[in-house]
């Protein structure tokens, strides 16, 4: 629009325009304090590293206003309304938990912005409430678990426990696991969803588990959570009898270290690990760790391929709220975790999951790959886009 108005003006005053640069006001809405806070530091530093990379391939210019959601969904409501009707930002990327996505969906669909999620695997926003605004860059909570269900069956593991924080990653995580788990021919034997962001002490937990009779454990965890989990598990001497598997942001590359020996032999699936052997991965990893001093996890990727996606989007030409959410439902590239693309009946990316132990490296600990599983789109799961408002 602003392009089309100094193109008309080029026109009526007779004088050739040079193209015009598009500034972007891009409100980053991350955790940057609270139980995921390292997760929302590593999203945006991978956003910081595919603005520097690929920004100059696009006449956009970006500025960003961060804000801090805190994990909770009333704090980050508040910080998107803030960032729409104060801001008027362009664009919303980032979110990392489920609950928060749940929370600012009806405010930026309404509002008509587009909004690239960065972490937040809520099955629904990209099911029964899918937006034309909501494009996700990261996974569904179905995406990463329901493929495991059926492969550790494969494995021989006939019956498991599971457990999870109790809010709606934790439950749709689990959920996605046991219905393709108990459709493979397997049993879930115990189940248990633990306070979230207030467990401390899993001991009673892990005492269901092991008295349980259940072959293996199966569980989601991120952040300081997945580190104190990984950590009594160990502890309580359950690795060895009941192998502990999970999505893999149990033992995310961002704080496998911190866990220690105790995730050795931790078998998990995820949509990247930094040992993925490909020149794209390598060029993308050793630019992240020269950055920041890390090995990139999936938060950094995510964070990375979200900037990519809107790079990507600009390119078109699109600016303004409207063709930008059209243009992001398009994009397609080759990432560090491979063939990325959007599906477009429900937003959310199309992308192989990894299945990965964690063993000792070189360097401490690492990303065995042990299975590369195809990517799948998801069901609708009730989506029926809307279109766009004109
Ligand atoms: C979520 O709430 O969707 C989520 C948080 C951390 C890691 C993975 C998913």
């Amino acid at each position: 629009m602003k392009r089309t108005m100094l193109a008309a003006l080029g026109l009526a005053t007779g004088f050739a325009l040079p193209a015009a640069a598009e500034d972007i006001k891009v409100g980053l809405l991350l955790p940057f304090s609270g139980v995921y806070a390292a997760l929302g530091n590593d999203i945006e530093a991978g956003f910081n590293l595919a603005i520097e990379q690929f920004g100059s391939e696009t006449k956009a210019t970006f500025e960003i206003v961060r804000e801090d959601t805190e994990v909770k969904p009333p704090v980050a409501l508040g910080k998107a309304k803030k960032l729409i009707l104060q801001d008027n930002v362009d664009l919303i990327a980032g979110i990392v938990s489920s609950g928060v996505l749940g929370a600012v969906r009806d405010m930026v669909h309404g509002a008509g912005v587009p909004l690239i999620v960065a972490n937040a695997g809520n099955d629904e926003a990209t099911g029964a409430d899918c937006s034309p605004y909501i494009t996700r860059m990261s996974f569904s909570n179905s995406q990463i678990n329901r493929p495991m269900g059926t492969w550790m069956h494969e494995q021989g593991i006939g019956k498991v426990f599971t457990l999870a924080p109790d809010y709606a990653a934790g439950r749709q995580m689990i959920d996605a696991f046991t219905a393709s788990f108990i459709a493979a021919g397997g049993e879930v034997v115990g189940q248990e969803f633990t306070p979230f962001q207030k467990t401390q002490d899993f001991g009673p937990y892990l005492a269901q588990a092991k008295a349980s009779g259940a072959d293996a454990v199966y569980v989601f965890y991120a952040g300081g959570e997945a580190i104190s989990f990984v950590k009594q598990y160990d502890s309580f001497g359950l690795k060895a009898d009941l192998p502990l598997y999970g999505s893999g942001f149990l033992t995310s590359a961002l704080y496998v270290n911190a866990e220690g020996p105790a995730a050795e032999g931790v078998i998990t699936a995820l949509h990247y690990v930094p040992t993925i052997d490909t020149d794209a991965n390598r060029v993308f990893a050793e630019a992240f760790t020269a950055a920041t001093g890390r090995v990139p996890s999936e938060y950094a990727v995510q964070g990375y391929d979200a900037a990519r996606a809107l790079i990507e989007a600009t390119k078109t030409g699109a600016s303004d709220r409207e063709t930008l959410a059209n243009a992001l439902r398009q994009v397609s590239f080759e990432g560090p975790r491979g063939t990325l693309s959007i599906d477009p009946a429900t937003n959310n990316v199309v992308q192989p999951i990894y299945v990965y132990e964690t063993v000792a490296g070189e360097n401490g600990l690492t990303q065995k790959v042990l299975a590369q599983l195809p990517a799948e789109t998801d069901p609708a799961n009730g989506c029926v886009m809307p279109p766009i408002a004109n």
